[in-house]
């Protein structure tokens, strides 16, 4: 069990958020994706709702949605805030990554628990997916920029008003790492009673 925790406690201390622009264009097989995903379906879930859906584009396909991506920028941003460096980094997100994933929160319609429970199970099983990429050495970035919270994007995907897109999660792989930051200290952040 000790050795279980070290191997875990180095694995989740060393997960990095790696941005697109720093992997290196390499392929990951579609079987080491799907089972990222089949450790993020384990992350814990109330009232069994498992709210998480996953969009999963691969290779060509993820180049091909990081330009419409950008192009729905274009389209839906007002011009007084639309950036062309923007526009221009979520197009070329594409030359880099080697998949992409929309990480979707869908409402459940029949069982009712509070919206951010079923947020919170979704954040827990990206956590559980970029833990497993950390520890394939598989490079991940979650993204919230862009279009991830309009309106626009959800009817892209057909998704019903309830649901909620939480990130787009960019992965590949990179030669490049980068050393871990927090700010506040942890003994600010808990109040041990
Ligand atoms: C919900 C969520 C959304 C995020 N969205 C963005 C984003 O849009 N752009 C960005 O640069 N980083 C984004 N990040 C990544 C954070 O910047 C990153 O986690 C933070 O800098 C800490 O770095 P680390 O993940 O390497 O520990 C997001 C993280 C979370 C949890």
């Amino acid at each position: 069990m000790e050795d279980n925790f070290k191997v875990i406690q180095e694995v989740i201390s060393n997960r990095r958020s790696v941005k697109p622009a720093k992997m290196n264009g390499k392929h990951i097989p579609d079987e080491k994706v799907y089972e990222l995903l089949k450790l993020a379906d384990w992350a814990p879930t109330h009232k069994i709702t498992e709210p998480w859906r996953f969009i999963v584009f691969s290779g060509d396909k993820a180049k091909a949605f990081c330009l419409e991506h950008a192009e729905l920028y274009k389209k839906y941003t007002p011009a007084e805030s639309f950036s062309q460096d923007k526009y221009e980094k979520f197009a070329g997100n594409g030359n880099y990554i080697s998949h992409l994933i929309i990480a979707v929160m869908k409402r459940s319609l029949t069982v009712k628990i509070p919206e951010i429970e079923e947020i919170a199970a979704v954040s827990a099983a990206v956590e559980n997916l970029l833990i497993g990429a950390t520890a394939s050495k598989i490079a991940s970035f979650w993204s919230t920029g862009g279009m991830v919270h309009s309106s626009e994007l959800k009817q892209h995907f057909r998704l019903n008003t309830e649901d909620k897109i939480l990130g787009i999660i960019y992965l590949g792989y990179t030669d490049t790492l980068h050393e871990g930051k927090r700010i506040i200290p942890l003994s600010e952040k808990i109040d041990w009673k």
